[in-house]
């Protein structure tokens, strides 16, 4: 049995949404675990993070980068940095914003260094934009073009689960792909 956390800050319930869907996801995959858990109440104890095999970060993108909160969680990393003890779990990110494109590959660059700094292994989001092959754009999977981790988008001021059809399969499939390959590892 392997392990998954998804840890996601939301200050207005967006990201979380995406949170639950690619959580949705992995609950369908065999002989995998997953959590999900609030960044802000990580923050004390981040070492809880320890026993999971892959690790999913999840952020809204705030002026173009992690959220305040997020940042927070990962700065109370530090000592489990030192110990180098996520070393070899496998990482991927997602983050939400609501402008099209809104800065958000600052927010997954950050995600990824900050994997790296760990010692993680970084899994991107290796779906091909289905608009391409005729499917409507709000419906298409990675309509976003983004491959270096998941990005979804929601207008300003929308609802928390107003997302386009589209980001939604984006983050079942992400979900799906990160257990699988998790699966295939022998951490
Ligand atoms: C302080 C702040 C900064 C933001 N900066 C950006 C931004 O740089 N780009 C963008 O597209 N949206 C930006 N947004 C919009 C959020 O990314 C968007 O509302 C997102 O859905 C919020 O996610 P949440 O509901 O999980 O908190 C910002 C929102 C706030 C509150």
């Amino acid at each position: 049995m392997k392990k998954i956390a998804i840890v996601y800050h939301s200050a207005h319930g967006h990201t979380e949404h995406i949170a639950r869907c690619i959580r949705e996801s992995i609950q369908k995959i065999d002989n995998i675990e997953v959590s999900l858990l609030n960044a802000v109440e990580l923050y004390d104890q981040p070492e809880q993070l320890v026993e999971f095999d892959g690790i999913i970060w999840g952020s809204p993108t705030y002026l173009g980068g992690v959220s305040g909160s997020f940042k927070n969680f990962m700065d109370s990393t530090g000592k489990i940095w030192r110990m180098q003890q996520f070393k070899g779990k496998l990482a991927a990110a997602f983050t939400v914003s609501s402008l099209p494109a809104g800065d958000k590959q600052s927010t997954l660059l950050s995600l990824f260094v900050f994997s790296m700094q760990h010692g993680m292994i970084w899994l991107g989001n290796p779906i091909l934009p289905e608009q391409h092959n005729g499917v409507p754009y709000e419906e298409a999977a990675n309509r976003l073009g983004s491959w270096s981790g998941l990005m979804a988008q929601t207008e300003h001021n929308s609802s928390a689960e107003s997302f386009a059809m589209g980001d939604i399969k984006t983050a079942q499939i992400f979900g799906q792909n990160f257990a699988q390959t998790l699966q295939q590892f022998n951490i």
